[in-house]
């Protein structure tokens, strides 16, 4: 029987299920961590790896930062649970307020979820719900991007752009259509943050408009800068462009702001960088600097208002989870919102782009590296595949970068991709760039 308290040395690495993962090369040659502090992570023999992913783009505050922490604890003894169908908790609300402050324009409500992934689906039922009853039933069809990520589920798979993740699951949701990609490497390769060319393939909406009729489309999903893909910052002029489309046919337009949120772009939202007010944001991460799952929708007034119809007791939607709104996520939440403005984070990351863009962009003339992107605290480099083994590199560079030079970076197909916490250093971005040098000369 295994015991509850702390597990630092696993005897059997088989019954778990790892997600997203080669579980077969793990479990041979396990990358385990056992404790994270501020910038790092450390294994159970005591190497600190330094952390260049932010967890997984979500410890956007560091690890284990003192304030989030007591909040938690303080929470777990003060109230575990709360129910959240017709019964709140403060914090909740209190949480709802700070982040609608946060979002731009009219977004003004706040619907609680526990993941990106849930956030994305109660934001595509939001959309369907609203055109369905103002009276416009037949905006049922969704559109996103190829090479969008959405989350793992049904709606999020459906609408996301990347082949491995859709190609076994059948057909997914009926009616969803997808943008072309804004990526072209012989267009835009090493390109520093927003590439100038692709603003005009916003247009591609029209195109579909043309194809399905607007009274047929419910919404646009888009990333702001699609991140699981890859990096790939929106070409100077695209998000406006799809704005101004979405405007003219009456669709809504949803931000993916899931990693692109709470500072990762140099703003509380990406929407705020690129001037760009969508209809609702999703988001989650860093919400609670990934301490505890959250995840959630913004959404603008006119759609909330539009739900809250009938006799007052009636419930007007349909949704939700048992966690929305989880008193532990509520009080994570509060906390590092608060340290995320005492410490200026967001500007932080802002003002270190420059910086870290130069940085990420030395390693051009490394081998194999075919395309460098960089965008707030983000980067990329795309690496050749070898011809027999599509995405081996990477996984090799990943992995040694983990056992021989003690750098967390994170593997997206056959690319290295980079997203520090934002408490990250100068001295730590040189870090991180030259252990990242050093193994991908290690795989060569
Ligand atoms: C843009 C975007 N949307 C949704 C998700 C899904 O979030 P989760 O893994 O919390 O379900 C992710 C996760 O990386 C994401 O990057």
């Amino acid at each position: 029987m295994a015991s509850t308290a702390a597990v630092t040395h696993p005897n059997d690495l088989e019954a778990y299920w790892m997600p997203f993962s080669s579980n077969r090369s793990f479990k041979q040659n396990p990358r385990m961590v056992t404790r994270a502090k501020d910038m790092h992570y450390y294994t159970a023999d005591g190497r600190a790896i330094l952390d260049g992913t932010a967890g997984l783009w979500c410890a956007n505050a560091g690890h284990s930062r003192q304030p989030i922490v007591e909040a938690i604890q303080a929470q777990a003894a003060e109230l575990d649970f709360s129910p959240p169908f017709q019964f709140g908790h403060p914090k909740v609300f209190a949480l709802a307020s700070r982040v609608a402050a946060l979002a731009p324009g009219d977004l003004d409500h706040v619907f609680f979820a526990n993941s990106g992934s849930e956030a994305v689906d109660t934001a595509l039922k939001i959309a369907l719900g609203y055109h369905n009853i103002r009276g416009e039933a037949s905006r049922t069809r969704l559109i996103g991007r190829e090479r969008g990520y959405h989350g793992v589920g049904f709606g999020g798979t459906a609408v996301g752009g990347m082949v491995a993740n859709r190609k076994i699951f059948g057909n997914l949701l009926a009616g969803v259509d997808h943008l072309s990609t804004t990526y072209n490497r012989t267009e835009q390769a090493f390109t520093k943050g927003e590439p100038e060319w692709g603003g005009h393939l916003a247009d591609d909406l029209e195109r579909l408009v043309g194809l399905h009729d607007a009274s047929t489309i419910a919404a646009v999903i888009v990333e702001p800068m699609a991140g699981s893909t890859g990096v790939l910052p929106p070409p100077k002029g695209y998000l406006q462009k799809l704005r101004a489309i979405c405007d003219k046919f009456g669709i809504l337009l949803i931000f993916d702001e899931v990693i692109s949120g709470f500072g990762r772009l140099g703003y509380a939202f990406a929407a705020e960088r690129y001037g760009v007010t969508p209809d609702i944001v999703c988001f989650a991460k860093g919400v609670t600097s990934g301490t505890v799952p959250m995840g959630g929708v913004v959404v603008r007034k006119g759609i909330y208002d539009a739900f809250m119809r009938g006799p007052d007791h009636v419930v007007e939607f349909f949704h939700g989870y048992t966690y929305s709104g989880h008193p532990l996520a509520c009080a994570a939440g509060l906390a590092t919102l608060d340290l995320y403005a005492a410490e200026g984070l967001f500007e932080r990351a802002r003002a270190l782009e420059p910086v870290w863009a130069d940085a990420v962009h030395s390693l051009k003339g490394t081998p194999n590296i075919l395309d460098i992107r960089n965008c707030g605290l983000t980067a990329c480099f795309d690496l050749a595949s070898r011809p027999d083994a599509v995405g081996k590199r990477a996984f090799e560079v990943m992995d040694k970068a983990f056992h021989e030079f003690d750098l967390l970076v994170r593997q997206a197909g056959e690319a290295i991709v980079l997203t520090p916490p934002l408490i990250v250093s100068e001295t730590q971005i040189g870090e991180i760039v030259e252990k990242l040098g050093k193994a991908l000369k290690a795989v060569s």
